[in-house]
Parts: C-alpha cells; sequence; structure tokens
C-alpha cells in the first residue's frame, strides 16, 4: 500500500520521525506545514514538499499531527471545514485524548494516537500507540511499521497513554539526567568527559539491552550483579538509605499527572 503522508508541525519531534519514516519503501509523498519558516527550510532540505495546511490535509492519506498541546485547540478549530473523508489522524501530541480530534473533525474520523521518544532520531525510539474504533487494520498496519523504521512499537489502550507519556515518552530525560549528575564523579576522578560519557552511555546502553533481551526481570539482574559485601552492595544500601526507589516513582507519576493535566 502506498502512502502520502503529511505533518502539522515539522519541529524536532517530527524531524526525528521523517528521518526514519524516508526508509519505509511505500511513503510516495510528503506534505508539510509549520507556522515556522526556519522549520519548514529543514523539512524542504528533508525532501518534504510544504504547502498550506488546507493542502496538507486534501494531498496526505496520513496526517501526523506534530504540534505543542497548546496549540492543537486553534489548529482543529480550523480544521472541521477540511474534507476527512479517507484520511487518518496520527497525532504524537501529549496528553491529547482522540475525543478531541473527533470533536473538532468528525465523530467518525480516524485517529491514532501515538507517544513515540526522541531516541527515534537515532532509530532508537519507544513508541507506543492506541487507536479509535474507526482505524481500519491495514491502516493500523501502516502507521505500525512506518514507526518500526525509528525504534520499537506497542499497541496499549488509550487509558494507558498517560502512563506511557510519563515512562518511555519523557524518560529519556530521566536517564540524561542521571547521566549529568554522575559526570562530574568521573571527571573529578581526571577522566576526559568523552571517557565519562562513554562509559555512563555504555552502561545505560548494556543495562537496556540486558532488561530487553536476557528475559530475566530487574531484580534478578541487581541480584546478578550484587556480590555480598561488595561494591554494588555497598551503593545500592546508599540507593536505598537516600529513598531513590520513591523518589524515582514520584518523578514518573509527576510527568504522568501533567499529561492527565494536559487532556
Ligand atoms: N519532544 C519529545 O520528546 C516528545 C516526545 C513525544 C511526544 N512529543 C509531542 O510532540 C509534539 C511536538 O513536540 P516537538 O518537541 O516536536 O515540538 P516543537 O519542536 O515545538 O515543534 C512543533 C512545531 O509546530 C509548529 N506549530 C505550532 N502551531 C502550528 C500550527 N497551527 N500549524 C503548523 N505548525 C505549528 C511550531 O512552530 P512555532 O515554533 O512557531 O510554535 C513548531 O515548529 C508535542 O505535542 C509533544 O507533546 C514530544
Amino acid at each position: 500500500m502506498t502512502t502520502k503522508l503529511g505533518f502539522i508541525g515539522f519541529g524536532k519531534m517530527a524531524e526525528a520521525l521523517w528521518s526514519g519514516f524516508i526508509t519505509y519503501g511505500n511513503v510516495t509523498e510528503c506534505l508539510a506545514v509549520d507556522t515556522n519558516v526556519s522549520r519548514l527550510r529543514m523539512a524542504n532540505e528533508m525532501g518534504v514538499k510544504s504547502v498550506s495546511v488546507a493542502d496538507v490535509v486534501a494531498g496526505s492519506d496520513l496526517i501526523f499531527v506534530c504540534v505543542k498541546p497548546q496549540h492543537l485547540a486553534d489548529l482543529l478549530g480550523g480544521l472541521g471545514s477540511c474534507s476527512w473523508e479517507g484520511k487518518t489522524v496520527v497525532s504524537i501530541v501529549a496528553g491529547k485524548a482522540s475525543s478531541v480530534f473527533t470533536h473538532y473533525l468528525g465523530e467518525k474520523v480516524p485517529v491514532i494516537r501515538v507517544m513515540p521518544n526522541t531516541p527515534a532520531l537515532l532509530g532508537e525510539g519507544m513508541t507506543a500507540f492506541c487507536v479509535n474504533t474507526f482505524v481500519s487494520d491495514k491502516i493500523k498496519q501502516v502507521v505500525s511499521d512506518l514507526f518500526e523504521c525509528v525504534g520499537r512499537v506497542i499497541e496499549v489502550n488509550e487509558s494507558q497513554m498517560h502512563v506511557v507519556t510519563g515512562i518511555s515518552g519523557s524518560g529519556p530525560a530521566y536517564f540524561y539526567k542521571i547521566a549529568r549528575e554522575i559526570m562530574p564523579i568521573a571527571t573529578d576522578a581526571d577522566l576526559s568527559p568523552d571517557q565519562a560519557i562513554t562509559l555512563i552511555a555504555q552502561t545505560l546502553r548494556g543495562a537496556g539491552q540486558m532488561l530487553m533481551d536476557s528475559g530475566k526481570d530487574p531484580e534478578t539482574l541487581i541480584l546478578d550483579v550484587s556480590s555480598p559485601g561488595g561494591t554494588t552492595v555497598a551503593g545500592l544500601t546508599e540507593f536505598d538509605r537516600q529513598g531513590l526507589g520513591s523518589a524515582f516513582r514520584d518523578v514518573v507519576n509527576a510527568a504522568v499527572a501533567r499529561s492527565q493535566e494536559l487532556t
């Protein structure tokens, strides 16, 4: 099935997605509109044709809505008069329910809500998506295949999108923050910043790979690294003494709550 893609908003996330979608064989054309001229220039350099918002809708099968949540109502308010026959909305807008789109665009418009994350830029993204009842199996498969071009994909229920947002949508930033806290410990010991980043990033990557591929749960993997009286146990004892486990739960819950507020 050949597919014409359209982006409304071509910011950081749309750029990351399109740079992977290019590798999907069946895209015949990509159109975009953005209120920011420099973003449109970037889109053009990536082979995307800039047109009006009405022409993005008219000329695309899948319309990716990639604006910030606070810009969505204004955008959708101007789109109700477009014909949505045969179109599917693919929204990456954090927190906004599919009913927000059907409210403005028509109650039977197919809507796929997607929560990607920024490692999509390197083809290492994590995407969760949910569909409303008007999305065909064929379109669902195409969208899943497109996001497979930028990493891993799972399907969830719409009610689970807030928790997905708090875990994988915002998640990269939590790990960057941990990296930022550990960096000075390495550089204070005269490791170069490059060496420090390599130590931290490869450890994160390796731990992620173990979680993904070893078939072991986190508890078992922790035990595998922990010899009695050893260095890991010393670190983990301090981890618990500082209450970092419950602090991390608070971090994720705060992001989930914010996603719920954005609805
Ligand atoms: N970044 C992430 O990690 C991440 C992860 C998952 C999901 N998301 C979601 O992805 C969406 C986009 O995020 P982003 O980081 O890519 O934002 P971004 O870089 O700010 O991109 C949004 C772009 O849309 C433009 N825009 C605003 N209103 C518009 C309109 N009415 N018509 C056309 N273009 C319009 C903006 O232009 P101006 O600069 O002029 O406003 C901007 O260039 C957000 O809803 C966010 O919740 C982001």
